[in-house]
């Protein structure tokens, strides 16, 4: 049995004010919530204020990027290391906001999860094809070229205990969420796909679904058996709609 994980993915919203008000609505709105597992990224700025104001609670904390080296020239970089010293649990790569603004290739997202496995981080690989890839009916082969990337430098069980998030980039910030039932689908041929390598990583593999995510659609997809989560933008920014997309997940 798996046990979903939902996500917030702050993007690039905060203040000081925000961090300590929306952590605060969290812990109140989730005080009870057992059966998922409940991150939030916000940006590094705000990680060790997150950090210090979710103590004590059941909320894990994720970041949004991580740099392939670990020390060293490379100015405006954050590593594995410091993300781990700061106390974060998860690590979002392969975004495809990161993949287009910041031209992130295949590879480089690969070396990123490898680094993030070296110090013990847990990586949420994004992956998901374009609207147009959508159209000309490529959504599988693009998700199966972004896993392959790291399922040929890492091998299978490297994805032991990792995170995917199918995130359709046509469902991203549109308000027009992928249905269930096409979820779902790509879901399955993701962790069809892994089982091709290892059955039994495939079977526990967390696969989120990101893409307009919010408190009215996220119960309907989370009925179906290979969603397991969800890796929210917009709506994990009201303490109310991303607890109530908590509450459906648990
Ligand atoms: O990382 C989160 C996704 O990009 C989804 O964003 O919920 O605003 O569509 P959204």
């Amino acid at each position: 049995m798996r046990h979903p994980l939902v996500m917030g993915n702050w993007k690039l919203n905060g203040s000081k004010h925000m961090v300590n008000e929306l952590i605060a609505g969290l812990r109140h709105e989730l005080s009870d919530v057992d059966g998922c597992d409940v991150a939030i990224a916000p940006p590094f700025i705000y990680l060790d204020q997150a950090k210090q104001a979710i103590s004590d609670s059941h909320i894990a904390l994720g970041a949004q990027n991580v740099d392939i080296n670990l020390s060293g020239a490379f100015t405006g970089e954050t590593s594995a290391n410091m993300l781990k010293d700061i106390g974060a649990k998860y690590v979002i790569i392969g975004h495809s906001e990161r993949r287009t603004y910041h031209k992130e290739s295949d590879e480089l997202i690969a070396e990123k999860f490898a680094v993030l496995k070296e110090a013990g981080l847990i990586p949420v690989l994004c992956i998901g094809e374009t609207e147009a890839e959508n159209a000309a009916g490529q959504t599988q082969a693009v998700c199966a070229r972004q896993l392959d990337a790291v399922l040929k430098t890492m091998g299978a069980p490297a994805l032991k205990g990792s995170v995917i998030a199918y995130e359709p980039v046509w469902a991203i910030g549109t308000g027009k969420s992928a249905t269930p039932a096409q979820a779902q689908a790509v879901h399955k041929f993701i962790r069809d796909h892994i089982a091709k390598h290892d059955a039994d990583v495939a079977a526990k593999i967390i696969i989120q679904y990101g893409g307009s995510v919010n408190d009215s659609n996220a119960a309907e997809l989370f009925s179906q058996p290979d969603i397991d989560g969800a890796l929210v933008g917009g709506a994990s920014l009201k303490a109310d709609a991303f607890a109530i997309i908590v509450k459906a997940a648990a």
